[in-house]
């Protein structure tokens, strides 16, 4: 039993190694069910991908996590690894993120006049005043932390270069970046390789790889060659509901996935 933001128990899923448990979610926007029924557990640590046609309600998924919009009825629980379950539904938006599950969104955040370093030190402490955060001093730590970020982003090189010289790609890194300055436990990415090409689609897979270490990442795609370059585990959206879930070999052996998702005999 949980109430909202305050721990009560020591549950199973921090020895089970559960990051997230969303139970029977449903959404229905008048009367249009977004999702129905959807379980989904998300393990600490893995790259979780959910994947599906336009509109089978992956990004409607990432809002119900973050409380974006709110369910009709079901719940999502966060078991942090220091242990307290945490009902998610229910908090406010911020609340979640300083809980530590953050969110990119698929709207560029960053800042182009400025260089990557110092958007990096703009994203540190959420503070929103950029002036005050860009000439404000910084702490080793907090330079240790940004030269560590960079470094999984693939961005130490350009740390002073003006994030807007960056390529389409390296932004889209740089976003991560300054999403783990936050040090979310868990990470939502919402089509994070979108306009990108095959080399640097490839690139984000081994970024995503360098930092499910330090948090679990959830990540919704389309593109299959990326999540078989990645995904630990799969949920396959369909219409609102889950259709399987599973590793990815599982899910592309599994002829409905072929037949619905793939739209062919499945290659
Ligand atoms: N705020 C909303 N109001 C009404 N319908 C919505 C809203 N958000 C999403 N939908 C509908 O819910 C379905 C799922 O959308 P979405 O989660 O964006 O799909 P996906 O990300 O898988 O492409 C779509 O049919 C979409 O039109
Ligand atoms: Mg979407």
């Amino acid at each position: 039993m949980s109430f909202v933001g305050i721990e009560l128990n020591r549950p199973m899923e921090v020895r089970t190694g559960k990051a997230l448990d969303i139970k029977s979610v449903s959404v229905e926007f008048d009367g249009f069910k977004a999702l129905t029924d959807v379980t989904v557990g998300v393990k600490r640590n893995t790259i979780h991908f959910f994947i599906g046609p336009n509109g089978a309600g992956k990004t409607t998924l990432l809002d119900i996590i973050c409380a974006k919009t709110k369910p009709t009825s079901g719940t999502v629980h966060f078991y942090p690894a220091e242990g307290y379950e945490i009902l998610l539904t229910g908090m406010k938006e911020y609340e979640i993120v300083n809980a530590g599950v953050g969110r990119k969104f698929q709207v560029p955040s960053v800042f182009t006049e400025i260089s990557v370093y110092e958007n990096m030190v703009l994203s540190l402490s959420g503070n929103k005043r950029i002036f005050a955060s860009i000439f404000r001093k910084t702490s080793a730590e907090e330079n240790d932390l940004i030269a560590d970020v960079l470094d999984k982003v693939g961005l130490t090189e350009h740390a002073n270069k003006k994030a807007g010289s960056l390529s389409h790609g390296q932004k889209q890194w740089l976003e991560i970046g300054m999403q783990l300055a936050a040090r979310p436990k868990i990470i939502m990415l919402d089509e994070p390789a979108a306009g990108m090409g095959k080399p640097e689609t490839f690139k984000t897979g081994e970024l995503l790889q360098r930092i499910k270490d330090i948090c679990t990442v959830i990540v919704v795609e389309h593109d299959m060659e990326f999540v078989k370059q990645v995904a630990d585990n799969v949920t396959v959206l369909h219409e609102g509901k889950v259709l399987i879930e599973g590793n990815i070999d599982d899910v592309l052996a599994d002829e409905t996935v072929q037949k619905v998702y793939l739209g062919r005999g499945g290659d």
